[in-house]
Protein backbone atom coordinates (compact mmCIF):
# COMPACT_ATOMS: atom_id res chain seq x y z
CA UNK A 1 0.00 0.00 0.00
CA UNK A 2 1.13 3.57 -0.72
CA UNK A 3 1.72 5.63 1.91
CA UNK A 4 -0.03 9.11 1.76
CA UNK A 5 3.10 10.60 1.08
CA UNK A 6 4.23 8.23 -1.89
CA UNK A 7 0.37 9.15 -3.52
CA UNK A 8 1.70 13.39 -3.10
CA UNK A 9 4.46 12.18 -5.44
CA UNK A 10 2.61 10.36 -7.89
CA UNK A 11 -0.21 12.66 -8.25
CA UNK A 12 2.62 15.31 -8.34
CA UNK A 13 4.52 13.61 -11.04
CA UNK A 14 1.26 12.79 -13.10
CA UNK A 15 0.08 16.40 -12.76
CA UNK A 16 3.80 17.40 -14.42
CA UNK A 17 4.18 15.01 -16.69
CA UNK A 18 0.55 15.90 -17.91
CA UNK A 19 2.01 19.20 -19.05
CA UNK A 20 4.21 17.95 -21.11
CA UNK A 21 1.98 16.67 -23.14
CA UNK A 22 -0.10 19.79 -23.50
CA UNK A 23 0.17 22.93 -26.04
CA UNK A 24 1.95 24.73 -23.24
CA UNK A 25 4.76 26.73 -24.04
CA UNK A 26 8.27 26.40 -22.27
CA UNK A 27 7.43 28.33 -20.00
CA UNK A 28 4.52 27.70 -18.65
CA UNK A 29 5.25 23.41 -18.84
CA UNK A 30 8.67 24.60 -16.30
CA UNK A 31 6.11 26.93 -14.08
CA UNK A 32 3.92 24.10 -13.79
CA UNK A 33 6.74 21.55 -12.69
CA UNK A 34 8.31 23.82 -10.32
CA UNK A 35 4.65 24.46 -8.77
CA UNK A 36 4.05 20.64 -8.51
CA UNK A 37 6.91 20.29 -6.93
CA UNK A 38 6.82 22.86 -4.01
CA UNK A 39 3.36 20.80 -3.35
CA UNK A 40 4.45 17.53 -3.42
CA UNK A 41 7.49 18.54 -1.04
CA UNK A 42 5.75 21.20 1.07
CA UNK A 43 8.31 23.66 -0.03
CA UNK A 44 9.51 26.45 -1.45
CA UNK A 45 10.89 25.38 -4.86
CA UNK A 46 12.68 27.41 -7.73
CA UNK A 47 14.58 26.39 -10.96
CA UNK A 48 17.67 28.11 -11.66
CA UNK A 49 19.53 28.40 -14.34
CA UNK A 50 23.44 29.03 -16.32
CA UNK A 51 23.60 32.25 -17.93
CA UNK A 52 25.88 32.18 -20.87
CA UNK A 53 28.82 32.60 -19.33
CA UNK A 54 28.29 29.58 -16.93
CA UNK A 55 29.45 32.10 -13.77
CA UNK A 56 25.81 33.29 -12.32
CA UNK A 57 22.83 31.34 -12.00
CA UNK A 58 19.41 33.05 -12.99
CA UNK A 59 15.91 32.60 -11.23
CA UNK A 60 13.67 31.24 -14.27
CA UNK A 61 10.49 29.80 -12.21
CA UNK A 62 9.92 29.84 -8.43
CA UNK A 63 6.89 28.94 -6.06
CA UNK A 64 6.26 29.12 -2.74
CA UNK A 65 9.06 31.75 -1.97
CA UNK A 66 9.20 35.67 -1.23
CA UNK A 67 10.02 38.42 -3.10
CA UNK A 68 12.51 39.45 -0.48
CA UNK A 69 14.39 36.13 -0.57
CA UNK A 70 14.24 35.45 -4.28
CA UNK A 71 15.96 39.10 -4.58
CA UNK A 72 19.21 38.06 -2.18
CA UNK A 73 21.25 38.53 -4.72
CA UNK A 74 23.10 37.44 -8.25
CA UNK A 75 23.99 34.19 -7.68
CA UNK A 76 27.11 32.85 -8.11
CA UNK A 77 27.83 29.16 -9.60
CA UNK A 78 31.12 28.54 -7.63
CA UNK A 79 29.37 29.59 -4.63
CA UNK A 80 25.82 28.84 -4.81
CA UNK A 81 25.42 24.94 -3.77
CA UNK A 82 28.53 24.34 -6.54
CA UNK A 83 28.51 20.67 -6.42
CA UNK A 84 25.25 20.39 -7.99
CA UNK A 85 26.34 21.63 -11.39
CA UNK A 86 28.94 18.65 -11.79
CA UNK A 87 25.62 16.66 -12.28
CA UNK A 88 25.37 15.67 -8.29
CA UNK A 89 22.27 16.19 -5.92
CA UNK A 90 23.25 17.72 -2.70
CA UNK A 91 20.98 18.03 0.71
CA UNK A 92 21.89 20.42 3.00
CA UNK A 93 19.80 19.61 6.68
CA UNK A 94 20.42 22.76 8.38
CA UNK A 95 21.64 26.05 6.11
CA UNK A 96 23.02 27.50 9.70
CA UNK A 97 25.99 25.32 9.55
CA UNK A 98 26.73 24.95 5.71
CA UNK A 99 29.53 26.65 3.97
CA UNK A 100 28.13 25.61 0.73
CA UNK A 101 25.25 28.22 0.80
CA UNK A 102 25.66 31.45 -0.58
CA UNK A 103 23.85 33.59 1.82
CA UNK A 104 23.24 31.99 4.76
CA UNK A 105 21.95 34.39 6.94
CA UNK A 106 19.00 36.01 4.52
CA UNK A 107 18.23 32.27 4.48
CA UNK A 108 18.07 32.13 7.69
CA UNK A 109 15.75 35.38 7.88
CA UNK A 110 13.56 33.42 5.61
CA UNK A 111 13.15 30.63 7.89
CA UNK A 112 14.49 28.05 5.43
CA UNK A 113 16.08 25.49 7.60
CA UNK A 114 16.96 22.66 4.73
CA UNK A 115 17.97 22.66 0.97
CA UNK A 116 17.45 19.92 -1.50
CA UNK A 117 19.45 20.93 -5.11
CA UNK A 118 19.23 18.63 -7.85
CA UNK A 119 20.68 19.43 -11.07
CA UNK A 120 18.79 19.74 -14.65
CA UNK A 121 20.93 18.18 -17.28
CA UNK A 122 20.66 18.36 -20.66
CA UNK A 123 22.55 15.99 -22.32
CA UNK A 124 25.14 15.17 -20.04
CA UNK A 125 25.66 18.62 -19.08
CA UNK A 126 24.22 20.33 -16.17
CA UNK A 127 22.39 23.83 -17.24
CA UNK A 128 21.11 24.53 -13.99
CA UNK A 129 18.98 23.13 -10.91
CA UNK A 130 16.42 22.34 -9.24
CA UNK A 131 16.11 23.69 -5.42
CA UNK A 132 13.58 22.65 -2.88
CA UNK A 133 13.62 25.18 0.38
CA UNK A 134 12.57 23.49 3.38
CA UNK A 135 11.33 25.50 6.55
CA UNK A 136 11.15 22.24 8.86
CA UNK A 137 14.28 21.25 9.36
CA UNK A 138 14.21 18.10 6.88
CA UNK A 139 17.00 15.10 5.90
CA UNK A 140 15.65 14.25 2.50
CA UNK A 141 15.57 10.84 1.57
CA UNK A 142 16.05 8.90 -1.20
CA UNK A 143 12.51 9.08 -2.28
CA UNK A 144 12.58 13.13 -2.54
CA UNK A 145 15.72 13.03 -4.19
CA UNK A 146 13.78 10.80 -7.07
CA UNK A 147 10.85 12.71 -7.19
CA UNK A 148 12.94 15.61 -7.45
CA UNK A 149 15.05 13.78 -10.45
CA UNK A 150 12.09 13.10 -12.06
CA UNK A 151 10.61 16.47 -12.08
CA UNK A 152 14.60 18.04 -13.56
CA UNK A 153 14.03 15.03 -16.56
CA UNK A 154 10.66 16.22 -17.08
CA UNK A 155 12.24 20.20 -17.24
CA UNK A 156 14.96 18.22 -19.61
CA UNK A 157 12.05 16.44 -21.52
CA UNK A 158 9.97 19.80 -21.72
CA UNK A 159 13.03 21.52 -23.22
CA UNK A 160 13.58 18.40 -25.93
CA UNK A 161 10.04 18.57 -27.22
CA UNK A 162 9.92 22.85 -27.39
CA UNK A 163 13.06 23.22 -28.82
CA UNK A 164 12.91 24.27 -32.48
CA UNK A 165 15.00 22.00 -34.34
CA UNK A 166 15.83 18.25 -33.32
CA UNK A 167 19.06 17.79 -35.73
CA UNK A 168 20.95 14.52 -34.81
CA UNK A 169 24.75 16.59 -33.86
CA UNK A 170 25.49 19.31 -35.15
CA UNK A 171 23.98 22.71 -36.61
CA UNK A 172 25.27 23.84 -39.84
CA UNK A 173 26.88 26.89 -37.98
CA UNK A 174 28.55 23.99 -36.01
CA UNK A 175 26.05 24.52 -32.63
CA UNK A 176 25.16 21.08 -30.84
CA UNK A 177 21.93 20.44 -30.33
CA UNK A 178 22.58 20.68 -26.04
CA UNK A 179 23.74 23.97 -26.86
CA UNK A 180 20.79 24.99 -28.25
CA UNK A 181 18.64 23.66 -25.95
CA UNK A 182 20.90 25.32 -23.27
CA UNK A 183 20.31 28.59 -25.02
CA UNK A 184 16.63 28.43 -24.92
CA UNK A 185 16.20 27.40 -21.25
CA UNK A 186 18.48 30.44 -20.68
CA UNK A 187 15.51 32.66 -22.72
CA UNK A 188 12.83 31.06 -20.24
CA UNK A 189 12.75 33.69 -17.20
CA UNK A 190 9.92 34.39 -15.56
CA UNK A 191 9.88 37.59 -15.53
CA UNK A 192 7.02 40.12 -15.25
CA UNK A 193 8.77 43.54 -15.95
CA UNK A 194 6.87 46.96 -13.90
CA UNK A 195 7.41 48.56 -16.92
CA UNK A 196 7.51 48.37 -20.82
CA UNK A 197 10.57 50.22 -21.39
CA UNK A 198 12.60 47.59 -19.11
CA UNK A 199 11.46 44.78 -21.10
CA UNK A 200 12.36 47.25 -24.19
CA UNK A 201 15.44 47.61 -22.25
CA UNK A 202 15.84 43.78 -21.91
CA UNK A 203 15.39 43.08 -26.14
CA UNK A 204 18.44 45.63 -26.59
CA UNK A 205 20.60 43.27 -24.09
CA UNK A 206 20.16 40.79 -25.73
CA UNK A 207 20.01 41.82 -28.94
CA UNK A 208 23.92 43.27 -27.91
CA UNK A 209 24.10 39.53 -26.24
CA UNK A 210 24.50 41.23 -23.02
CA UNK A 211 24.28 39.18 -20.15
CA UNK A 212 21.47 40.23 -17.82
CA UNK A 213 19.45 39.56 -14.49
CA UNK A 214 16.02 41.14 -13.71
CA UNK A 215 15.82 42.44 -10.16
CA UNK A 216 18.04 40.27 -8.74
CA UNK A 217 18.67 42.05 -5.43
CA UNK A 218 17.14 44.64 -2.98
CA UNK A 219 19.76 46.71 -0.90
CA UNK A 220 18.15 47.55 2.57
CA UNK A 221 18.38 51.56 2.70
CA UNK A 222 17.16 52.50 5.85
CA UNK A 223 15.95 50.49 9.33
CA UNK A 224 13.73 50.95 12.46
CA UNK A 225 16.28 48.55 14.60
CA UNK A 226 15.83 45.47 13.46
CA UNK A 227 13.48 46.14 10.64
CA UNK A 228 14.20 47.45 7.14
CA UNK A 229 11.93 50.25 6.59
CA UNK A 230 13.01 51.17 3.00
CA UNK A 231 14.63 48.95 0.23
CA UNK A 232 16.15 49.35 -3.57
CA UNK A 233 15.16 47.19 -6.01
CA UNK A 234 17.68 48.32 -9.19
CA UNK A 235 16.11 47.36 -12.52
CA UNK A 236 19.17 45.08 -13.73
CA UNK A 237 22.77 43.76 -13.23
CA UNK A 238 24.58 43.34 -16.02
CA UNK A 239 27.24 40.60 -14.70
CA UNK A 240 29.68 41.16 -17.04
CA UNK A 241 29.93 43.95 -16.46
CA UNK A 242 29.55 43.50 -12.78
CA UNK A 243 26.70 47.00 -12.88
CA UNK A 244 23.44 47.30 -12.16
CA UNK A 245 20.96 49.59 -13.97
CA UNK A 246 18.12 51.21 -12.92
CA UNK A 247 16.05 52.93 -15.66
CA UNK A 248 14.02 56.02 -15.12
CA UNK A 249 10.59 57.12 -16.32
CA UNK A 250 9.76 60.64 -17.32
CA UNK A 251 8.20 62.01 -13.82
CA UNK A 252 10.70 64.04 -12.38
CA UNK A 253 9.58 63.64 -8.99
CA UNK A 254 9.78 59.80 -8.61
CA UNK A 255 13.55 60.78 -10.48
CA UNK A 256 14.55 62.68 -7.84
CA UNK A 257 13.27 60.28 -5.16
CA UNK A 258 15.49 57.77 -7.33
CA UNK A 259 18.01 59.88 -6.85
CA UNK A 260 18.23 60.49 -3.07
CA UNK A 261 17.23 56.06 -2.76
CA UNK A 262 20.66 56.10 -5.16
CA UNK A 263 22.83 58.56 -3.58
CA UNK A 264 21.93 56.69 -0.14
CA UNK A 265 22.49 52.96 -2.01
CA UNK A 266 26.36 54.14 -3.19
CA UNK A 267 26.65 55.75 0.74
CA UNK A 268 26.05 52.44 2.24
CA UNK A 269 27.79 50.05 -0.27
CA UNK A 270 30.57 52.03 -1.88
CA UNK A 271 31.53 48.83 -3.95
CA UNK A 272 28.17 48.13 -5.73
CA UNK A 273 28.60 49.71 -9.22
CA UNK A 274 25.25 51.42 -10.15
CA UNK A 275 24.28 53.84 -13.11
CA UNK A 276 20.46 55.56 -13.54
CA UNK A 277 19.11 55.64 -17.07
CA UNK A 278 16.86 58.46 -18.24
CA UNK A 279 14.33 57.91 -20.94
CA UNK A 280 16.03 60.67 -23.04
CA UNK A 281 19.11 58.69 -22.49
CA UNK A 282 17.86 55.49 -23.17
CA UNK A 283 16.43 56.98 -26.25
CA UNK A 284 19.52 58.44 -27.60
CA UNK A 285 21.04 54.93 -26.41
CA UNK A 286 19.14 53.22 -29.04
CA UNK A 287 19.64 55.56 -31.74
CA UNK A 288 23.64 55.75 -31.53
CA UNK A 289 23.58 52.13 -32.64
CA UNK A 290 20.74 53.22 -35.35
CA UNK A 291 17.86 51.37 -33.69
CA UNK A 292 14.96 52.13 -31.40
CA UNK A 293 12.14 54.37 -32.34
CA UNK A 294 14.07 58.17 -31.98
CA UNK A 295 16.54 56.66 -34.85
CA UNK A 296 13.57 55.95 -37.10
CA UNK A 297 12.05 59.24 -36.00
CA UNK A 298 15.23 61.37 -36.66
CA UNK A 299 14.70 61.93 -40.17
CA UNK A 300 11.03 62.83 -39.68
CA UNK A 301 11.85 66.36 -37.46
CA UNK A 302 10.50 64.11 -34.15
CA UNK A 303 12.40 65.97 -31.50
CA UNK A 304 11.18 63.21 -28.48
CA UNK A 305 9.56 60.12 -28.18
CA UNK A 306 6.83 60.43 -25.89
CA UNK A 307 5.38 56.48 -25.36
CA UNK A 308 7.22 53.77 -26.86
CA UNK A 309 5.04 51.53 -28.73
CA UNK A 310 5.19 48.92 -26.11
CA UNK A 311 4.26 51.76 -23.44
CA UNK A 312 1.39 52.44 -25.51
CA UNK A 313 0.23 48.61 -25.67
CA UNK A 314 0.58 48.37 -22.14
CA UNK A 315 -1.80 51.43 -21.41
CA UNK A 316 -4.31 50.30 -24.20
CA UNK A 317 -4.75 46.64 -22.78
CA UNK A 318 -5.39 48.53 -19.23
CA UNK A 319 -7.95 50.46 -20.50
CA UNK A 320 -9.74 48.14 -22.40
CA UNK A 321 -9.62 45.62 -18.93
CA UNK A 322 -11.19 48.20 -16.79
CA UNK A 323 -13.66 49.38 -20.04
CA UNK A 324 -14.99 45.76 -20.91
CA UNK A 325 -15.15 45.18 -16.47
CA UNK A 326 -17.41 48.37 -16.94
CA UNK A 327 -19.25 47.53 -19.40
CA UNK A 328 -20.11 43.98 -18.77
CA UNK A 329 -23.54 42.93 -19.90
CA UNK A 330 -24.38 46.21 -21.60
CA UNK A 331 -23.21 46.03 -25.05
CA UNK A 332 -22.44 49.31 -25.48
CA UNK A 333 -21.49 50.95 -29.02
CA UNK A 334 -18.22 52.46 -29.39
CA UNK A 335 -18.22 55.92 -31.18
CA UNK A 336 -14.56 57.42 -32.28
CA UNK A 337 -14.20 60.45 -34.15
CA UNK A 338 -11.70 59.80 -37.04
CA UNK A 339 -9.48 60.07 -38.40
CA UNK A 340 -6.87 60.60 -35.44
CA UNK A 341 -8.23 57.44 -33.42
CA UNK A 342 -8.13 54.99 -35.96
CA UNK A 343 -4.88 53.02 -34.59
CA UNK A 344 -5.98 53.68 -31.01
CA UNK A 345 -9.50 52.30 -31.94
CA UNK A 346 -8.43 49.36 -33.62
CA UNK A 347 -5.70 47.88 -30.51
CA UNK A 348 -8.77 49.50 -27.80
CA UNK A 349 -11.18 47.41 -29.06
CA UNK A 350 -9.39 44.13 -30.05
CA UNK A 351 -8.48 43.67 -26.65
CA UNK A 352 -12.10 44.22 -24.75
CA UNK A 353 -13.43 41.25 -23.98
CA UNK A 354 -17.55 42.04 -24.41
CA UNK A 355 -19.45 42.30 -26.86
CA UNK A 356 -19.69 45.83 -28.35
CA UNK A 357 -20.46 47.57 -31.44
CA UNK A 358 -18.12 50.16 -33.10
CA UNK A 359 -19.22 53.04 -35.14
CA UNK A 360 -17.32 56.04 -36.30
CA UNK A 361 -18.19 59.80 -37.22
CA UNK A 362 -16.28 62.80 -38.61
CA UNK A 363 -16.72 66.06 -38.30
CA UNK A 364 -15.29 69.44 -40.28
CA UNK A 365 -12.79 71.56 -38.46
CA UNK A 366 -12.61 75.65 -38.63
CA UNK A 367 -10.94 76.28 -41.73
CA UNK A 368 -11.45 79.89 -43.84
CA UNK A 369 -14.39 78.49 -46.07
CA UNK A 370 -16.15 76.89 -43.20
CA UNK A 371 -18.25 79.70 -40.29
CA UNK A 372 -18.93 76.54 -37.97
CA UNK A 373 -18.31 72.97 -37.10
CA UNK A 374 -20.45 70.35 -38.96
CA UNK A 375 -21.06 66.56 -38.97
CA UNK A 376 -19.11 65.68 -42.30
CA UNK A 377 -20.13 61.70 -41.85
CA UNK A 378 -22.54 60.86 -38.68
CA UNK A 379 -23.16 57.50 -37.13
CA UNK A 380 -24.74 54.44 -38.97
CA UNK A 381 -26.31 53.21 -35.60
CA UNK A 382 -28.86 54.44 -33.71
CA UNK A 383 -27.83 55.48 -29.92
CA UNK A 384 -31.49 55.81 -28.67
CA UNK A 385 -31.50 53.65 -25.22
CA UNK A 386 -27.86 51.87 -26.03
CA UNK A 387 -24.89 52.52 -24.05
CA UNK A 388 -22.44 54.99 -26.04
CA UNK A 389 -18.69 55.38 -24.92
CA UNK A 390 -17.36 58.39 -27.28
CA UNK A 391 -13.46 57.42 -28.50
CA UNK A 392 -10.80 60.47 -28.88
CA UNK A 393 -7.28 60.19 -29.83
CA UNK A 394 -6.43 63.53 -28.03
CA UNK A 395 -8.50 65.89 -26.42
CA UNK A 396 -6.92 69.62 -26.33
CA UNK A 397 -9.20 72.49 -25.78
CA UNK A 398 -12.72 70.13 -25.74
CA UNK A 399 -14.58 71.65 -27.89
CA UNK A 400 -14.25 68.95 -30.56
CA UNK A 401 -15.58 66.97 -27.63
CA UNK A 402 -18.28 69.44 -26.30
CA UNK A 403 -20.05 69.50 -29.51
CA UNK A 404 -19.73 65.87 -30.54
CA UNK A 405 -21.15 65.39 -26.75
CA UNK A 406 -23.56 67.72 -26.92
CA UNK A 407 -24.80 66.31 -30.00
CA UNK A 408 -25.38 62.73 -29.00
CA UNK A 409 -27.16 63.61 -25.93
CA UNK A 410 -29.93 64.86 -27.72
CA UNK A 411 -30.37 61.32 -29.47
CA UNK A 412 -31.53 59.80 -25.78
CA UNK A 413 -28.54 57.00 -24.88
CA UNK A 414 -29.03 55.36 -22.00
CA UNK A 415 -25.06 56.81 -20.99
CA UNK A 416 -22.37 58.64 -22.61
CA UNK A 417 -19.04 58.33 -21.19
CA UNK A 418 -15.38 59.13 -22.85
CA UNK A 419 -12.34 57.14 -23.18
CA UNK A 420 -9.01 59.45 -24.98
CA UNK A 421 -6.18 58.06 -25.39
CA UNK A 422 -4.76 61.34 -24.64
CA UNK A 423 -5.36 64.50 -22.76
CA UNK A 424 -3.72 67.96 -23.18
CA UNK A 425 -4.92 69.30 -19.81
CA UNK A 426 -2.66 72.39 -20.02
CA UNK A 427 -4.68 74.00 -22.80
CA UNK A 428 -8.50 72.85 -21.98
CA UNK A 429 -11.00 75.77 -22.51
CA UNK A 430 -14.27 73.74 -22.01
CA UNK A 431 -14.54 71.16 -19.03
CA UNK A 432 -15.42 68.15 -20.67
CA UNK A 433 -16.20 64.96 -18.64
CA UNK A 434 -13.24 62.30 -19.10
CA UNK A 435 -13.96 58.55 -18.00
CA UNK A 436 -11.51 56.94 -19.36
CA UNK A 437 -7.63 58.53 -20.08
CA UNK A 438 -4.22 56.80 -21.57
CA UNK A 439 -1.66 59.70 -20.71
CA UNK A 440 -1.72 63.15 -19.66
CA UNK A 441 0.48 65.01 -22.18
CA UNK A 442 2.23 68.03 -22.16
CA UNK A 443 1.68 70.80 -23.91
CA UNK A 444 2.99 70.00 -27.07
CA UNK A 445 2.22 69.09 -30.76
CA UNK A 446 2.49 65.65 -30.52
CA UNK A 447 2.16 62.78 -33.15
CA UNK A 448 2.27 59.36 -34.75
CA UNK A 449 -0.09 55.97 -33.50
CA UNK A 450 -2.57 57.65 -35.84
CA UNK A 451 -2.20 61.49 -35.19
CA UNK A 452 -0.76 63.93 -37.85
CA UNK A 453 0.69 66.83 -38.76
CA UNK A 454 -0.31 68.40 -42.69
CA UNK A 455 -1.36 64.14 -43.11
CA UNK A 456 2.03 63.00 -41.81
CA UNK A 457 3.25 61.04 -39.54
CA UNK A 458 -0.38 58.47 -38.90
CA UNK A 459 1.92 55.59 -39.06
CA UNK A 460 4.23 56.19 -36.42
CA UNK A 461 4.09 52.64 -34.13
CA UNK A 462 4.67 55.67 -31.14
CA UNK A 463 4.04 58.78 -30.05
CA UNK A 464 6.53 61.72 -30.37
CA UNK A 465 6.95 65.39 -29.75
CA UNK A 466 7.34 66.91 -32.97
CA UNK A 467 10.59 69.33 -33.19
CA UNK A 468 10.40 73.14 -33.29
CA UNK A 469 11.26 73.77 -36.84
CA UNK A 470 8.64 71.27 -37.81
CA UNK A 471 5.79 72.62 -35.67
CA UNK A 472 2.27 74.79 -36.66
CA UNK A 473 3.75 78.44 -36.46
CA UNK A 474 1.08 79.09 -33.79
CA UNK A 475 1.62 76.32 -31.83
CA UNK A 476 5.67 77.74 -31.03
CA UNK A 477 3.97 80.68 -28.98
CA UNK A 478 0.19 80.33 -28.40
CA UNK A 479 0.18 82.66 -25.35
CA UNK A 480 -1.10 85.49 -27.23
CA UNK A 481 -2.83 83.90 -30.00
CA UNK A 482 -6.92 83.71 -29.64
CA UNK A 483 -8.77 80.95 -29.55
CA UNK A 484 -9.57 80.66 -33.17
CA UNK A 485 -6.05 81.08 -33.86
CA UNK A 486 -5.35 78.26 -31.22
CA UNK A 487 -7.40 75.94 -32.80
CA UNK A 488 -6.39 76.73 -36.50
CA UNK A 489 -3.24 75.52 -35.55
CA UNK A 490 -3.56 72.81 -34.87
CA UNK A 491 -6.80 71.73 -36.68
CA UNK A 492 -6.61 70.16 -39.66
CA UNK A 493 -9.27 67.87 -41.69
CA UNK A 494 -8.74 64.33 -39.80
P1 LIG B 1 -9.89 70.00 -29.23
O1 LIG B 1 -11.20 70.26 -29.87
O2 LIG B 1 -9.08 71.27 -29.07
O3 LIG B 1 -9.95 69.24 -27.95
O4 LIG B 1 -9.00 69.21 -30.27
C1 LIG B 1 -9.09 67.89 -30.53
C2 LIG B 1 -8.52 67.58 -31.91
O5 LIG B 1 -7.42 68.44 -32.26
C3 LIG B 1 -7.94 66.20 -31.91
O6 LIG B 1 -8.91 65.24 -32.21
C4 LIG B 1 -6.81 66.30 -32.91
O7 LIG B 1 -7.29 66.06 -34.19
C5 LIG B 1 -6.37 67.75 -32.87
N1 LIG B 1 -5.16 67.91 -32.02
C6 LIG B 1 -5.07 68.61 -30.89
N2 LIG B 1 -3.82 68.56 -30.38
C7 LIG B 1 -3.11 67.79 -31.23
C8 LIG B 1 -1.74 67.35 -31.24
O8 LIG B 1 -0.91 67.63 -30.37
N3 LIG B 1 -1.38 66.55 -32.29
C9 LIG B 1 -2.25 66.18 -33.27
N4 LIG B 1 -3.52 66.57 -33.29
C10 LIG B 1 -3.96 67.38 -32.28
Amino acid sequence: MATGKERAYYKSVRRAAAALNSDMTLKEALDTIVRCTARAMKAGVSLVLLDSTRKKLIHSSSWGLSQTYLRKGVLDTDKSLAEVLTGQPVAIADVSQDSRIQYPELAAKAGISSILGIPVMVSGTAVGSIRVYSKEPAEFTNQDTNLVTTMANLATAALHSRTPYHETEETQQGESQAQTEAAALRQVRTVTYAHPSEEEFAHILDFYHIEWVYEPRSFPLNWDGDRVTEMFTPDFYLAGLDLYVELTTLKQRLVTEKNRKLRRLRELYPEIKITLLYKKDFDRLLAKYGCGPLAQARGHGISQVLYSSAEIQHRVGALAEQISRDYTGRHPIMVGVLRGVFCFMADLVRQMTTPLDVDFMAISYYSEDSSAVKITKDMNLNVDGRHVLMVEDIVDTGMTLNYVLNYLKARNPASLAVCTLLDKRARRLIDVPLDYTGFEVPDEFVVGYGLDYEEEYRNLPFIGILGPEKRPAKERGHSKTSVAERNASQKRPK
